[in-house]
């Protein structure tokens, strides 16, 4: 991905959230220049990736596989400096692109659509070996339990909700011609590398084509704290 779409990926996210009225921590506002004078203070931030984090699995087609994702808060399942069992995401789906399935062995998660347009959460039960399951879906969301049939595309129009089990599988698109949809994620620790299960398997950071200054450092960026 070329810094310059990676730059203005944020710019776009940054007008949606203000769109929306939601406002970011501090640390995502932050320069490259900035981030060089903050000491360990911030540790957290750097050891827990916070911040922001714009995904194209690796495929460089981030129009149509991938997301912009602030992570506002997470725990850390490999340090225990940090014991917050729980974490939140906001996200950026554009129109067009699409998450690719995949379920988690121990994150619960709920997916919610903060504003724009409307979400469609495909949803299948996950077999022993990893297969989608025929199996009617038990679907929990925003106080409602109904079952769907395997591989319903459940919708979410803003302020709704669902809620993900682990072995769940699920991905997700905008319903055409609704618009960006501002997404949150409110969840137990999030532990990307071991806890995300793809259906197919997949890459996770973009490789990076430097071909104007960053604007916002990603969350796997961040310089080594200042003594
Ligand atoms: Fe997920």
């Amino acid at each position: 991905m070329k810094r310059s779409k990676i730059n203005a990926v944020i710019k776009d996210m940054e007008k949606l959230i203000k769109e929306h009225g939601f406002e970011i921590p501090p640390f995502c506002n932050w320069t490259p220049e900035e981030w060089k004078s903050k000491s360990h203070e911030y540790d957290e931030i750097r050891d827990n990736m916070l911040g922001w984090d714009i995904t194209d699995y690796g495929l460089g087609r981030f129009d149509e596989v991938g997301f912009a994702l602030i992570t506002i808060r997470n725990g850390n399942v490999k340090d225990d400096r940090y014991t917050k069992p729980y974490a939140e995401k906001l996200l950026m789906v554009n129109e067009g692109q699409m998450a690719p399935m995949h379920f988690h062995w121990n994150k619960m998660e709920d997916i919610i659509n903060r504003g724009g347009g409307n979400i469609l959460i495909t949803v299948y039960n996950s077999t022993e070996d990893g297969g989608f399951a025929d199996t009617d879906v038990t679907v929990h969301s925003d106080g409602r339990t109904y079952t769907v049939p395997a591989g319903t595309r459940v919708r979410l129009i803003p302020g709704e909700s669902i809620t993900i089990q682990p072995y769940l599988y699920h991905d997700f698109h905008v319903e055409e011609g609704t618009g960006d949809v501002l997404l949150g994620e409110v969840s137990m620790c999030n532990d990307d590398e071991n806890d995300n299960r793809f259906y197919e398997p997949i890459g996770r950071f973009p490789s990076i084509e430097e071909d104007e200054p960053a604007y916002r450092l990603l969350c796997n960026e961040y310089p080594a704290a200042k003594e």
